[in-house]
């Protein structure tokens, strides 16, 4: 494996920060300081210190899901399936869990990983990562009521939602991209409106879309530029 792929996986950093930490003589492997990124290295046998520390690793997995309705975001529930049931024995590790959560009738993209630093980052309300939901609703959507799910609002916070994006793309259907992640946000910002949440899917977060080629409980291992992706959210 690449030494910069070794470090990032082990949660040191994205891969041109580790660049940047092993252009800076940073990291030693075997005692001997190195500079080249894409030095090969062994990761059961070779001794990597990182600041004069050995790096505790652990291969760092990353799942894209197509969450189907009926299972909940959790990681054991006692009466529900939950998104870790899907995963097959082969991948299941039990220090995986949801990256945030999505209601149990709530389909699509949802991220499993075992990174706690990545999730963290992206679900920490301040760094406003893009969520887009295809929302279905029990009545015709108005123009009216998609410029105020636009500007924002009340839906009994402190404050008014953020500034949203909403488009139409059926009498019932519209996309709406938030960047916040307020429990229940979307179904309370169409209650807001004057209007219901029928059916609720996420195609995308983060950068990120809904691999459409999954059906619903189905799921694939991220590329390494959408992880690259995701840790630039
Ligand atoms: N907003 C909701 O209301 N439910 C979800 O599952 C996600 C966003």
């Amino acid at each position: 494996m690449r030494l910069d792929k070794y470090l990032c996986d082990a949660g040191i950093g994205t891969r041109s920060q580790v660049k940047e930490i092993i252009r800076r003589k940073a990291v030693t492997v075997n005692g001997k300081t190195v500079t080249d990124a894409g030095l090969k290295i062994d990761a059961e046998k070779d001794i990597i210190l990182y600041q004069g520390r050995q790096i505790a690793y652990t291969a760092l997995v990353y799942y894209l899901l197509n969450k189907p309705a009926g299972v909940v975001s959790a990681t054991r529930d006692p009466s529900d399936r939950t998104v870790l049931d899907l995963l097959s024995p082969t991948d299941y590790r039990d220090d995986i869990f949801p990256a945030g959560r999505l209601d149990k009738d709530t389909e699509g993209f949802l991220l499993l990983t075992n990174d706690g630093p990545l999730a963290h980052r992206l679900l920490t309300p301040k760094r406003h990562v893009d969520k887009t939901y295809e929302v279905h609703t029990e009545s015709p959507v108005t123009e009216a009521q998609l410029r105020l799910l636009e500007t924002g609002v009340d839906i009994g916070e402190d404050k008014p939602t953020a500034p949203a994006s909403a488009t139409l793309i059926a009498e019932q259907v519209l996309l709406l991209t938030i960047h916040e992640g307020k429990f229940h946000q979307v179904k309370r910002m169409l209650e807001a409106v004057g209007n219901r949440v029928t059916g609720l899917k996420r195609i995308s977060f983060g950068g990120l879309e809904l691999d459409e080629t999954l059906l619903p409980g189905q799921y694939r291992a991220l590329t390494e530029s959408e992880v690259a992706i995701l840790h630039e959210a």
